[in-house]
């Protein structure tokens, strides 16, 4: 047995599943989890000394890899000077100053999770317009509160069903559900709840479904949706935030939302998220406006120094992007090219990429579904035993950093060959 199969054993006694986050189990591409001891750069160590390169690189936050020095060293300053205060501090104004300057949001809340960061954003959403429904889209995922955990019913004008037990019918209800890349759906639901929508949510890169890109006016339409209707934009950029560009997709995309949630990336490696946009919409917030929203940890210092730290990175080596968006291109068309022959489909947008089993290409949820998960595990366990740790589930991203180099994308490559 190895150690990871030692410390799943015992996992499964005092964790649900053996895990603190469900996806990690690996239940789905049968295998035991690798228990990991130690990262750097873009390598991660296994339980059992195991090297591999990481594509999942903590499921985003580690933009810049694994213990980035200068991320290291503002962690280590900020310890020393105590971990919690529960008061304001520096750290927080000059993170809130460079996340405005960065993405155009004129004013910013911090949380401790990207859930916290869109769970916060709707209920604003529905404060500010005093209305209670909310748009989302099928495969698209905002983290685990109650009204997101809701799926489309096939006539998704009726309000949605909850997809997980412990969510009251009465929540789900106000959740409707729309396709990705379908502006008709998205009008349907308009239409069928005149003045009821508060905002329509969306992951403006699908990434959660695996990575399925927005079709061309896809975001503008929902822009121009929502003004006509009277809904708040939320835009749910957890994954694309300060990944696609400084200023995420609303700058990637020139398409700009009323309300912007993030996660992850802001981080650096620690439980930050955030959600921001206008100062009129902001300051309904509490203090200063009705909308209620707290933390007791919100704004931790240590954390605060890790995103401060990497955010600053990324702005001032702007290079880091367009290094990203090569290094994605030449993993994508590597994959096309290895995996020429099977039914496979190599989705990217910079960074992010999918390989989804498939003939057909994928442009929505429902194409996402249509992959063959048997081949996709073939894949997943080949990849792990030839040192390269990827999500073990069809309806995830590879996540690239800027420390990944040429040498590891080629080895990638050379293993897609070997696999099938
Ligand atoms: C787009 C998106 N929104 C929200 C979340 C939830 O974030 P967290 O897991 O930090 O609660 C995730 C998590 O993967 C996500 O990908």
């Amino acid at each position: 047995m190895t150690r990871s199969e030692q410390l799943f054993e015992a996992a499964q006694k005092v964790l649900p599943g053996g895990v603190n986050s469900p996806v990690r189990a690996c239940r789905a591409v049968g295998t035991y989890p690798r228990f990991l001891e130690k990262g750097r750069g873009s390598r991660v160590w296994d339980a059992d000394g195991k090297e591999y390169i990481d594509l999942i690189c903590s499921w985003g936050p580690l933009l810049l890899g694994h213990c980035n020095e200068t991320v290291e060293t503002a962690v280590q300053e900020a310890v020393k000077k105590g971990l919690s205060f529960g008061a304001p501090t520096a750290i927080e104004v000059e993170m809130a100053e460079l996340v405005c300057e960065m993405t155009g949001v004129e004013m910013v809340r911090m949380v401790n999770s990207g859930t916290e960061a869109v769970m916060s954003a709707l209920r604003l959403a529905r404060g500010a317009t005093d209305r209670s429904k909310i748009i989302k889209f099928a495969g698209c995922y905002h983290g685990h509160s109650d009204s997101m955990l809701v799926k489309a019913g096939s006539g998704a004008l009726t309000g949605g069903a909850p997809d997980s037990a412990g969510v009251p019918a009465e929540m789900a209800g106000d959740t409707l559900t729309a396709d990705y890349n379908d502006l008709d759906s998205v009008r349907r639901l308009f239409e069928a709840n005149p003045g009821q929508v508060a905002a329509a949510i969306v992951e403006p890169v699908a990434a959660n479904m695996g990575v399925v890109p927005p079709q061309p006016g896809f975001l503008q339409g929902l822009r121009d949706l929502c003004d006509e209707f009277g809904g708040l934009l939320i835009f749910d950029e957890v994954i694309t935030g300060f990944r696609l560009a400084p200023g995420g997709a609303q700058e990637y995309y020139g398409v700009r939302a009323d309300l912007v949630t993030y996660g992850k990336i802001i981080g650096g490696g620690m439980p930050v998220g955030a959600y921001g946009g206008s100062r009129k919409l902001m300051e309904l917030v509490a203090p200063l406006g009705p909308v209620y929203q707290a933390g007791t940890l919100s704004g931790n210092p240590v954390a605060m120094a890790a995103g401060l730290a990497q955010l600053k990175t990324l702005q001032s080596n702007p290079s880091i992007y367009a290094e990203l968006e090569r290094r994605g291109a030449m993993l994508q068309e590597g994959l096309r090219d290895a995996l020429k022959g099977i039914p496979a489909q190599v989705n990217r947008v910079g960074s992010i990429l999918t390989v989804f089993f498939t003939e057909q290409p994928v442009t929505t949820y429902e194409q996402a579904k249509s992959s063959d998960l048997e081949r996709f595990k073939h894949w997943y366990l080949g990849l792990l035993q030839r040192g390269i740790y990827a999500a073990p589930s069809q309806f995830e991203a590879m996540f690239l950093s800027a420390v990944h180099t040429d040498e590891e994308i080629e080895q990638i490559i050379r293993a897609a060959r070997e696999i099938f």
